[in-house]
C-alpha cells in the first residue's frame, strides 16, 4: 500500500471522487461550508484554539480541511504555528488537489502558500502553518504515533464504503492520541461509529449536520 495514490473522476469538472472508494472527497453541494460546519464547529473552533494547538485527521485528500483550519487560525489572529497532522493512505498528487482546491476561491491565498511548497507528503513548515502528512494506511500509522491532538478531523470516506478507517480498534487509538478535554467530530452519524467513540472513551453526542444530513457526531474525551 506504501506506493499507492489516489484514483480519481472528476464530477462536473470539479469534485474529486475517488474509483477505489466510490465516493466524494466532499459535498457535492458546498464542500467548504460543510467543513466548517463538522469539522471546525464540531471540535468548537477556532474558540479552542491557543499557542501549540494540533489537529490531528485520518484522510488528508484534497488539503480542504487543514486550508480551512489554517484559514481560521491566520483569521483569529494567531502568529504561532498550528499543528496539523492528517494519516492518508493514498495520497492525492499536487496537480489534482489544485484542481479540485479551484473550487474555493475564498481559500486561495492559503491553496497558493500550501502548494507552492508541497511535494505529497512529509513534513511542511509554513510560517503559521506546521504540517505533517503520514502516509501509509492509519491502522498501521496511527499505532505508531508519538503525538496527541487537541482535535480530530475523522474524515475517511463513507463507513460503507470505507469500514476499515472507522473500525473500534482504529477509533481506540484515536482516543490513545487524544490530550486530556480535546475532541473528535465527523460528518457520520453510523450507530457503529458513535459506539466505537463511546467504547474509545469519549462523551459523545449527536447534533445537526449540515445540509441534508441530519445528524453529525462530536464527542470530548475528559
Ligand atoms: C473523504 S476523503 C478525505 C477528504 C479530506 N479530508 C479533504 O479535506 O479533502 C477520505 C480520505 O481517506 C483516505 N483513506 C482511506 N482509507 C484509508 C486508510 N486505511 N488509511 C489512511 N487513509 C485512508 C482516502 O485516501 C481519502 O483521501
Amino acid at each position: 500500500m506504501q506506493d499507492q495514490q489516489a484514483e480519481l473522476q472528476w464530477r462536473d469538472g470539479q469534485v474529486p471522487v475517488s474509483t477505489r472508494f466510490d465516493d466524494p472527497y466532499f459535498s457535492l453541494e458546498n464542500g467548504l461550508a460543510e467543513t466548517r460546519h463538522v469539522f471546525l464547529d464540531g471540535n468548537d473552533l477556532p474558540g479552542r484554539f491557543r499557542d501549540g494547538f494540533h489537529i490531528a485527521e485520518l484522510g488528508f485528500g484534497t488539503g480542504l480541511n487543514m486550508l480551512t483550519a489554517w484559514a481560521a487560525w491566520e483569521q483569529a489572529g494567531h502568529q504561532s504555528a498550528l499543528h496539523f497532522t492528517s494519516f492518508e493512505a493514498f495520497p492525492m498528487v499536487p496537480v489534482d488537489m489544485a484542481k479540485a482546491l479551484a473550487a474555493f476561491p475564498s481559500l486561495s491565498s492559503w491553496r497558493d502558500r500550501f502548494l507552492e511548497v508541497w511535494t505529497g507528503e512529509g513534513t511542511c513548515d509554513l510560517d503559521t502553518m506546521r504540517l505533517t502528512v503520514i502516509k501509509g494506511d492509519a491502522r498501521q500509522t496511527l499505532p505508531a504515533w508519538a503525538g496527541r491532538a487537541d482535535a480530530w478531523f475523522l474524515d475517511g470516506f463513507s463507513p460503507a464504503k470505507n469500514p476499515e478507517l472507522w473500525g473500534e480498534s482504529l477509533l481506540s487509538e484515536v482516543a490513545c492520541h487524544t490530550a486530556p478535554g480535546g475532541t473528535v467530530a465527523t460528518y457520520t452519524a453510523a450507530g457503529f461509529v458513535r459506539r466505537g467513540l463511546m467504547n474509545a472513551g469519549f462523551e459523545v453526542s449527536r447534533v445537526p449536520g449540515y445540509g441534508r444530513k441530519r445528524h453529525m457526531v462530536r464527542g470530548f474525551l475528559a
